[in-house]
């Protein structure tokens, strides 16, 4: 008999049932309004983040500021909280807190590299617009390192045995995983703008 032992656990859910295009259309307005304001994550976006902008480094607590994202990460706590289930995580009585929460825009052209999220035990990003064609969210396999001498996979290997896996970015969608995940949006080769809010969450 042979058993998977040591999953990685990916969770991906519309955010809600109702109202997603009235929740994206806000967003979206916020969003491109924060880029045009905030000439600090354009500045640090220019070197850090090619092609695109992220408020990574200059607005990453917009749940405290947005009543629009105040909204957003009341939604995306009750996710958290069954992803964390899921995993069958001991929060010792604790709470759980959403403690980083940014913008990505990434228009044509634009990629991010592989990544991680430190500081934090759950991660993800909510797809505000985002083209059907538009780049998914490309993770990899965290023993990847370790393979050594391990062979390729075959042409038609079952996906759980691939080294990759991406997620389509489709507005509306939640996308959550464990914070030490690595992680890329490869570039986006469409002609339309890619939004999408990232954020991070911390058990104390
Ligand atoms: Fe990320």
């Amino acid at each position: 008999m042979i058993r998977a032992w040591f999953p990685t656990l990916i969770y991906c859910e519309p955010l809600m049932g109702n109202g997603l295009d009235r929740l994206n259309a806000d967003l979206a307005a916020e969003c491109r309004s924060l880029r045009d304001f905030d000439r600090a994550g354009r500045e640090w976006s220019r070197r850090n983040y090619p092609g695109g902008y992220t408020s990574y480094a200059s607005l990453n607590e917009l749940h405290h500021f947005s009543s629009t994202f105040t909204r957003l990460e009341r939604r995306i706590t009750r996710h958290v909280r069954s992803f964390a289930r899921a995993l069958d995580m001991d929060l010792r009585g604790c709470g759980i807190r959403m403690t980083d929460c940014w913008v990505n825009i990434m228009p044509p052209s634009s990629a991010h590299s592989l990544h991680l999220h430190p500081l934090s035990f759950i991660s993800g990003t909510y797809y505000v617009a985002a083209h059907r064609r538009c780049p998914g969210l490309k993770f990899e396999d965290p023993r990847l390192d370790r393979f050594m001498a391990a062979p390729p996979r075959l042409a038609g290997a079952r996906r759980a045995n691939l080294s990759h896996v991406t997620y389509p970015a489709r507005a509306g969608n939640l996308i959550l995983f464990e914070s030490w995940l690595r992680h890329e949006v490869p570039q986006n080769r469409v002609g339309a703008e890619r939004i999408s809010i990232s954020f991070n969450y911390n058990w104390a």
